[in-house]
């Protein structure tokens, strides 16, 4: 396994074809490792970033404090057999002068997580289109987890004729179904045991979906369930179609549930299909 820190190093190190490109933050989990083994079954190379984008953080929150540990994720994509590591600063990304930016607009991006954090997804897009021109992967992978940005990252791969393909792969849960996030280490004991209700408020919609009562029902019954954790201030709850993300009045397959709020030490979200 290589590991290369600085962009210039990238074209020499790459296959001309075949990469599969799994971008990251670092202080992997078994979620990465579902994107990491996923590429490794469908591509013969496959190169990994690991990269904190201070350009995705707002000014409030958590870049600084944002977990890492570079030894212990290298040692995991070893023994993922992982062709490639890029690690690079963020002067090497975003040298004196940058000063260029990629930014899919409208809806898609300005409600929900485009709402609650200004300029995230800006930050999203402007990294990951610079990622892959430097990787030009055949297929790169994206958590189901982050569904909001998996669909925004469609979006720019489809206008800017990117020419490789967006490969989404399911959450991975806690055997509590608490869908695995580098950010749940921040939970305090108490408030990891009621996160648990985030996928249940999500099965409860699902439920409701199945036995055939209208999408408003269906919130309901979820709302019910994340108006019972303490401390915990919902940012938003919606059953939005599964492409534009436009919140729905009636089912369509594919239906999506969101949901993202606030505990004093972390911000989570999670979501689900709740109609087949
Ligand atoms: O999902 C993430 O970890 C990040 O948003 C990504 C895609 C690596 C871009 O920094």
């Amino acid at each position: 396994m290589r590991v290369l820190r600085r962009p210039e190093e990238l074209a020499s190190a790459l296959p001309k074809s075949g990469v599969g490109f799994v971008p990251t933050m670092g202080y992997l989990h078994a979620g990465h490792l579902a994107l990491v083994r996923r590429a490794r079954a469908e591509n013969p190379f496959v190169a990994v970033s690991i990269f904190v984008n201070p350009l995705q953080f707002g000014p409030s929150e958590d870049y600084d404090r944002y977990p890492r540990d570079e030894a212990r994720d290298l040692a995991m994509l070893e023994a993922e057999e992982v062709d490639l590591v890029f690690l690079p600063t963020p002067e090497a990304l975003y040298p004196e002068g940058f000063a260029t930016y990629v930014e899919v607009t409208g809806p898609l991006v300005e409600r929900f997580e485009g709402a609650h954090r200004p300029g995230h997804f800006r930050g999203v897009t402007t990294v990951v289109a610079k990622l892959f021109h430097l990787f030009r992967p055949e297929r790169a992978y994206f958590g189901e987890k982050d569904y909001q940005q998996l669909a925004v990252i469609r979006r720019m791969v489809g206008d800017l004729h990117f020419p490789l393909e967006v490969v989404g792969v399911p959450t991975v849960r806690e055997p509590d179904g608490l869908a695995l996030s580098s950010r749940n280490v921040y939970l305090t004991p108490e408030h990891r045991k009621e996160a648990t209700k985030l996928y249940r408020a999500l099965l409860a919609a699902r439920e409701a979906a199945r036995r055939g009562a209208p999408v408003a029902e269906a919130e309901a019954a979820a709302k019910e369930i994340l108006d019972t954790i303490p401390d915990f201030r919902l940012d938003y709850f919606a059953i939005v179609h599964p492409g534009t993300l436009e919140p729905l009045r009636a089912w369509v397959p594919g239906a999506r549930a969101m949901v993202a709020g606030r505990f004093p030490e972390v911000r989570l979200i999670d979501n689900l299909e709740v109609y087949p």
